[in-house]
Formats: C-alpha cells, structure tokens, sequence
C-alpha cells in the first residue's frame, strides 16, 4: 500500500483541497503531484470541454478538429493510449487538444475551477459488471456531484452507452436529481461536430443498438455543494443483464 504522504495537509490547502477527499490527498499524493506538474506545463485555455476515457482519441480528434476557439482534454487512465491520442493532436497541429493520463475523478478537481467546464463527454463506460468491481464504476452519486460543481451553469454532460441497463440506471437517477436538467443530444453545442469514438463506430458497424442522453446543469452555489467524500459515495445501483 502506498504510504501516507506526510506533507499531505499542505495539498490540502491547495484551491482544489475542499474537493478531494482527505484520503485521496493523503494515500494518491503521487498521482495528485503527477496532475499539478502536468498542469504547470499544459495550461488549457477556457472555454474548455473534457472527454473522459478518451481511449486512442477517435471522439477527441473531432471535437479539436471542430471547434478550433475551444480546448479539449482527454482524460484516460491508459498511459499507451494516451500516447496514441496526443501523437494524433500533434499530427495535425491541433494546438486546441490536450490528453493527459490520470483518474479524471482526480484530475478534473485539481485542473479546473468549480463552475468553468462547458462540457464533460463519457463515451461507452466500462461497466464492471460482477458486483466486487462495482466501486470501480465512474458514473456514481460522487461523479455527478463533481460534474454539477465543476460543469458551468448551461454546462452540458453527455453519456453513450450500449449497455442498456447501464443507460436505465443513469437516465433514472438524473431524471430525480434537481442540479440538471434534460435536452435534446442535438441541442449539446458543438453536436453537429462530434465524430464516432471507438466503440461507437463498433456499434454502428455490428448492429450492437446503443443510447445517448445529453443533461444541461442548472446553477446552484458551487461552495454549498462542497463535500469531501468523492470516493466515498453510495453508487447507483446498476442492475445489469449479461
Ligand atoms: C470502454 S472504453 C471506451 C472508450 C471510448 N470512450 C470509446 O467510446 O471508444 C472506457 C475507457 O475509459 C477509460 N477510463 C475508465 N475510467 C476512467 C477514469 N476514471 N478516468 C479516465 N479514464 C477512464 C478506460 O481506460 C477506457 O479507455
């Protein structure tokens, strides 16, 4: 086990210390140092959007591709695809781009201000099916609470997945949950731009039917929303069929 950072109270009182539980601050200093060097390097000029588990940047590419006055990060856990997805940007000259290799539970606390992201994209989750994974999922009451502090108000989530249950769950859970509301996927800025990621492209090509739902945030007080407990929190209770 990784050992208790002893400095850990002085990233605590860094901007993003109310947001990452004490935990993470203590036992992940490592990673949280890692995304506050790569920040120092990589600054992401707003208005700026991220993509979570970018994987090799087939949906990145687009969005960078098609607005050019907007910064894009891929967030993906996979260092390989990382290099995969950055050596693609770079390609091409998308200055507009940007990848970095971290847990974006983590990374999206420590990179932006509460209230500045125009837009969070989760394509075709994993789904960690057997229950002893089930603390693994990204999409949980914890993700949602980061989304609505760090999404701006009329900022937008969006989520495809071709696990339908999956999709159930979470269409469920937001249709009960006052920090966002419903709008049609092509009313998502940028729409008519986006590419097929990966997966996506897979489905299309195989017949594998999927669904997208697009969620708009609502403005509250980011500060009354503060809660340290980001790994903690109770998952929505996915049901899944195999
Ligand atoms: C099933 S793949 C989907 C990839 C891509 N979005 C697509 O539609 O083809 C899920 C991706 O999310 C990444 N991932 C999972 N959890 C993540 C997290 N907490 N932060 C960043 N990336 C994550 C995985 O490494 C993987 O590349």
């Amino acid at each position: 086990m990784t050992p208790m950072n002893p400095n850990w109270t002085e990233l605590k009182k860094q901007p993003f210390g109310p947001y990452v539980p004490d935990e993470v601050l203590q036992y992940r200093s490592d990673e949280v140092e890692e995304i506050l060097k790569w920040s120092a390097q990589n600054p992401i000029p707003l208005p700026a959007e991220v993509e979570i588990g970018s994987n090799r940047g087939c949906f990145l590419l687009g969005l960078a591709r098609g607005r050019r006055d907007v910064s894009f990060l891929g967030v993906e856990l996979k260092s390989a695809l990382c290099r995969v997805s950055a050596n693609k940007l770079a390609r091409e000259g998308l200055d507009n781009g940007h990848v970095i290799h971290a847990d974006a539970k983590l990374a999206i606390p420590i990179l932006f201000q509460p209230g500045t992201l125009s837009a969070i994209y989760v394509l075709f989750p994993d789904p960690w099916w057997k229950r002893r994974h089930a603390r693994r999922r990204l999409l949980d009451d914890g993700f949602f609470e980061m989304a609505h502090i760090f999404l701006k108000p009329g900022g937008c989530f969006v989520l495809k997945t071709d696990v339908l249950d999956y999709f159930e769950a979470v269409d469920e859970y937001l249709q009960a949950n006052p920090c966002f509301e419903r709008i049609d996927i092509a009313d998502v800025p940028g729409s008519e731009t986006w590419t097929h990621s990966t997966r996506e492209r897979h489905c299309l090509e195989d017949n594998v039917p999927y669904k997208s739902l697009a969620i708009r945030n609502l403005a509250t007080d980011a500060a009354s929303q503060v809660k340290t407990t980001l790994t903690e929190k109770k998952l929505i209770k996915h049901n899944y069929r195999m």
